[in-house]
């Protein structure tokens, strides 16, 4: 086992990283240090994909933002991860949309549509876009 592994067991390892902004994202992928771990491991395999393959642009879709704190994780995460693996990665979230009108705290995100339809949250992060070199 190595040496960040061994220290990744330690209590509150996962918490005191989270607090700094240092560390690989790769890195910070595997070892969940994101806010939403869940939304920044199928973000990174995807644009790892992506790359792979060479494609240089993807979406990122939440469906059912609520409150939008699940969008504003996935955004961050995908900015980072993006600007890591050369992926231009554009962030969309879907709604209802009775919960982002209720919390004012939230009322950057836009929302269109009638009342019949789904309405739509989206913002964009806007990552340079290097093609990976490998
Ligand atoms: C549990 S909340 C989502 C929480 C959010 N993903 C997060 O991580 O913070 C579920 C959301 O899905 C939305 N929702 C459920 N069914 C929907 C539908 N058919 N069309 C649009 N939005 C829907 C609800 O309005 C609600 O805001």
């Amino acid at each position: 086992m190595d040496l960040l592994s061994q220290v990744m067991r330690l209590p509150y390892a996962k918490g005191l990283w989270a607090r700094l902004p240092v560390g690989r994202v790769d890195l910070k992928v595997q070892y969940g240090i994101y806010p939403r771990p869940h939304y920044a491991y199928g973000v990174y395999w995807a644009a790892y994909l992506a790359s792979c393959i060479g494609i240089p642009r993807i979406t990122a879709i939440e469906l059912g933002v609520a409150g939008g704190r699940g969008l504003v994780a996935l955004e961050a995460a995908c900015a980072e991860i993006g600007t890591f693996l050369g992926v231009k990665i554009d962030v969309v979230g879907f709604d209802a949309g009775e919960a982002c009108r209720r919390q004012s705290t939230t009322a950057t995100y836009p929302t269109s549509g009638t009342p019949e339809t789904t309405r739509w949250t989206r913002r964009r992060s806007e990552p340079s876009c290097n093609l990976p070199s490998w």
